[in-house]
């Protein structure tokens, strides 16, 4: 890709480890998907970084073959953005490595995801700890500018940062220093009101359609109002959901009626559940279509990965120079 007047890069990762839900989406995918237009995208499906947690060789092929469906059905172009697999550009285990004799120890063990994980019952392995420094060596074998991510991901930028800033203070200005960029969305609340995550077990899924998405939606948590009595929009979880699927219009007009009193929870469980129907339904019928496509799907991502893989190999020509590492004999002929 030529270099000239390069426009902003961004970059993005979101492991295989589950199915995706509406936290997932209205706190990354979503804003991905739009960034798409305002620079050059480069987004992958971390499947390195979910081998930490998922060690089922099945379900972590399937996880990512899902991602790849979700994310073509929500709308990503691959004509505009670079998607692929991680496991395609084997470089970034390289980089990792170098990035990691430039890294105190005393830099992960401040990560705060290492010790929430592993507080979750996760086996504190090896690549459980070192995964901040993959995660960098993702960001900075892309050169990439921008990292749009949620809160939970901010540290592992800073510490990106750091890391860069170290490789280029010992060998030469390489790398650019990334910053993050937080999505509009924040945080999404799930069934039970704390943050929707699938280690919560409180999601509700993007795909999720019929009895099994209706039996979530009335299962939402509401505090104990009775139906008559006037109720804060701001403190309800049903009121938080219909909010990200619903227009500003209708999101008022439902405000309006909680605080006049006279809606129980259950109706308005209802007009949720008929909102998250509409906003997903054509995705839905998307995601089908493409199921029915493996071979454009390998396709998309074989494309992708060679396109990435090329930036990465240019990288890394830097980085083993600078480093005082020989050329691969095929980068040393391009
Ligand atoms: P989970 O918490 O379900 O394991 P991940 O940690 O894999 O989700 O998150 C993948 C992406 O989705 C990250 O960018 C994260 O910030 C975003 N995300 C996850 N849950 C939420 C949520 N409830 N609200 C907003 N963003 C979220
Ligand atoms: N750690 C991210 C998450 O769990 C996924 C990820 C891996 C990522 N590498 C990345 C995100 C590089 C942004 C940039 O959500």
């Amino acid at each position: 890709m030529a270099e000239q007047a390069r426009r902003v890069r961004f970059l993005s990762g979101v492991q295989p480890s589950g199915r995706l839900h509406l936290g997932n989406y209205f706190g990354a995918l979503k804003q991905h998907i739009a960034l798409q237009e305002e620079g050059e995208a480069f987004y992958f499906i971390a499947n390195f970084h979910a081998m930490t947690t998922v060690q089922d060789p099945r379900a972590l092929s399937q996880a990512t073959l899902d991602v790849a469906l979700d994310y073509l059905a929500l709308g990503l172009d691959p004509r505009r953005a670079v998607f692929f697999r991680q496991s395609d550009v084997p470089e970034v285990a390289e980089l990792a490595w170098v990035l990691s004799c430039v890294t105190g120890k005393g830099l992960l063990d401040r990560a705060t995801s290492y010790k929430d994980k592993v507080a979750r019952g996760i086996a504190p392995s090896m690549g459980l700890y070192a995964y901040p420094v993959l995660m960098a060596a993702d960001i900075l074998i892309y050169r990439s500018n921008v990292v749009p991510v949620g809160e939970d991901q901010v540290q592992h930028i800073e510490m990106t940062r750091d890391m860069a800033a170290a490789f280029n203070a010992a060998y030469g200005e390489i790398f650019p220093i990334p910053a993050f960029r937080l999505d509009a969305g924040a945080k999404v609340p799930g069934l039970d009101g704390q943050k929707m995550s699938k280690s919560y077990g409180n999601t509700i899924e993007i795909f999720e359609e019929g009895s099994a998405l209706r039996k979530k939606v009335m299962s939402i948590v509401t505090d104990s109002t009775p139906l008559e009595a006037p109720k804060d929009p701001e403190k309800c979880n049903v009121f938080a959901l219909y909010r990200l699927v619903a227009s500003e219009g209708e999101a008022g007009e439902l405000a309006a009626r909680y605080r006049a009193g006279g809606t129980g929870y259950g109706d308005a469980k209802k007009a949720l559940l008929g909102k998250v129907e509409a906003y997903f339904g054509p995705f839905r019928e998307e995601r089908k279509r493409l199921a029915k496509e493996p071979a454009y799907v390998e396709g998309v991502l074989a494309e992708g990965g060679a396109r990435a893989r090329a930036e990465a190999q240019a990288t890394m020509r830097l980085v083993r120079g600078a480093v005082g590492l020989p050329l691969m004999p095929a980068a040393a002929k391009g």
